[in-house]
């Protein structure tokens, strides 16, 4: 039976049943570097068997690349057999022949700092700028637009050591050459990746329900609904009236009365989703930050258009809906910049990192699919938190892929595939 890393059924987030419109369909299972799907994951009970985190006790392994928990230490082969399956990933080559020597001589000993080795070449840089280019659906170039400008902030963070969370706060972006340039939109304040015209356009729709979504996937790992406790709902009577219905018979709106929500209030979700699509009110369908946006539904347009290719806020009055100004987690942040600070500041987007990361080698979905273990991803992400509190890319890095538990499971995976 295939190990996973996997596993259990999400417990908060998901328990609230995310069922409405658009409801994302990447949540398909995937065993851990298996092409074939085993269909299996809840009644497998790999963390029974593979010793890991009920029995070490959450951080008493340190991570040091030791063998933890008092369990055999990994032989050279396992050891040879581990890294080349995720060298690919976080370094884009094969194992070199040096490595090779090395792990012979000393198998388990030399797993961190051959993982801490790759940290520091071009070729983890590349294998970062890969992994936003695929959260972000973005790269290469059209239209006079440049996509990669996405891939060349994360370069820079990988490559520089900076904190993970500059991918969201940098005021600025990076151009091919590595040179610092203002990023393509034309807004007052820059928020990483989030403000370039790589990131606005792929995602533009209708009162900005896209960006606002694919921002909450990859950087909070949520979907909508999510707990009150992470977003509280806006006040009913903010939203204009067809986002305030709780129920058909409160819907208002002719066009919106079939066809949405699948039985759940309009209200259960686009009152958190209302507040992180105000941030993108004034950037229109090119990504150009626009000075006259209004967010006031066009009258003679389709449901969440607003005039000259701008898109409809959700909130009622004409001055809020023209205003950047929302709630994020809670807090008030005046523009798209000071929600990318709130964002970066919660446990969330640590955890997220954890989930992308790990998930990225073994083809599991990650964004709000419970693809990884919640005890894992916790696991994991107190131990980064405790390296430091604004991590870089490479330390989360080291302290997955390094780590005893997702060394082994792995390792019984592969082996199961045999
Ligand atoms: C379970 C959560 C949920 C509920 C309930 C819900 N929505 Fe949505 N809504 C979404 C998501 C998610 C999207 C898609 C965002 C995207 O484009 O990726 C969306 C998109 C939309 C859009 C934009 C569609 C488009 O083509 O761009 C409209 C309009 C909308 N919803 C209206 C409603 C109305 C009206 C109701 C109540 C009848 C409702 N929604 C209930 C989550 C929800």
């Amino acid at each position: 039976m295939k190990q996973t890393i996997v596993i259990a059924a999400m417990t908060a987030g998901m328990s609230l049943g995310v069922a409405g419109c658009n409801q994302d369909s990447e949540d398909g299972f995937d065993p851990l570097g298996a092409p074939a799907a085993d269909g299996g994951d809840a009644a497998d009970g790999g963390d029974a068997a593979d010793g890991g985190d009920a029995a070490d006790g959450g951080d008493a392994d340190g991570g040091d690349g030791g063998s933890a928990g008092g369990q055999d230490a990994l032989t050279p082969q396992q050891v040879r057999t581990y890294l080349s399956r995720i060298a690919p990933y976080l370094v884009g080559r094969s194992l070199t022949y040096e490595e090779g020597v090395l792990i012979d001589a000393q198998g388990e000993a030399v797993l961190y700092d051959i993982v801490e080795g790759w940290t520091g070449t071009p070729g983890f840089g590349d294998a970062i700028r890969y992994l936003i280019q695929t959260e972000l659906h973005a790269s290469g170039s059209a239209g006079g637009v440049d996509f990669e400008l996405p891939g060349n902030l994360a370069y820079e963070v990988a490559t520089q050591d900076l904190p993970w969370s500059t991918i969201l706060t940098a005021d600025y972006c990076v151009d091919e050459l590595g040179a610092h340039i203002e990023c393509d939109t034309g807004s007052p304040y820059t928020a990483g990746v989030l403000t370039t015209k790589a990131y606005l356009i792929p995602n533009k729709g209708r009162f900005n329900l896209s960006r606002a979504k694919l921002m909450l996937e990859v950087f909070a790992c949520r979907i909508y609904p999510m707990e009150h406790e992470v977003q509280p709902p806006l006040e009913k009577d903010a939203l204009i009236p067809m986002f305030q219905a709780e129920n058909a018979s409160e819907q208002t709106v002719e066009e919106a009365q079939g066809g949405f929500g699948n039985g759940q209030g309009c209200y259960t979700c686009h009152s958190q989703f209302g507040a992180h699509a105000q941030l993108f009110v004034r950037f229109d369908q090119d990504g150009n930050w626009r000075s006259d946006a209004t967010g006031v539904q066009a009258v003679d347009d389709e449901l969440g258009r607003s005039f000259d290719g701008l898109y409809a806020s959700h909130f009622d009055d004409p001055l809020a809906s023209a205003n950047e100004q929302t709630q994020v987690f809670g807090q008030t942040v005046a523009n798209l910049a000071e929600a990318a600070e709130v964002i970066t500041d919660n446990r969330l987007f640590r955890e997220c990192t954890v989930k992308n990361v790990l998930t990225h080698p073994f083809g599991l979905a990650a964004g709000v699919s419970d693809d990884v273990e919640e005890d894992l991803i916790g696991r994991l992400t107190d131990e980064v938190e405790a390296v430091s509190p604004d991590a870089t890319i490479a330390e989360y890095v080291l302290e997955i892929f390094t780590d005893d538990q997702v060394v082994r499971t792995t390792l019984a995976g592969l082996e199961d595939e045999q």
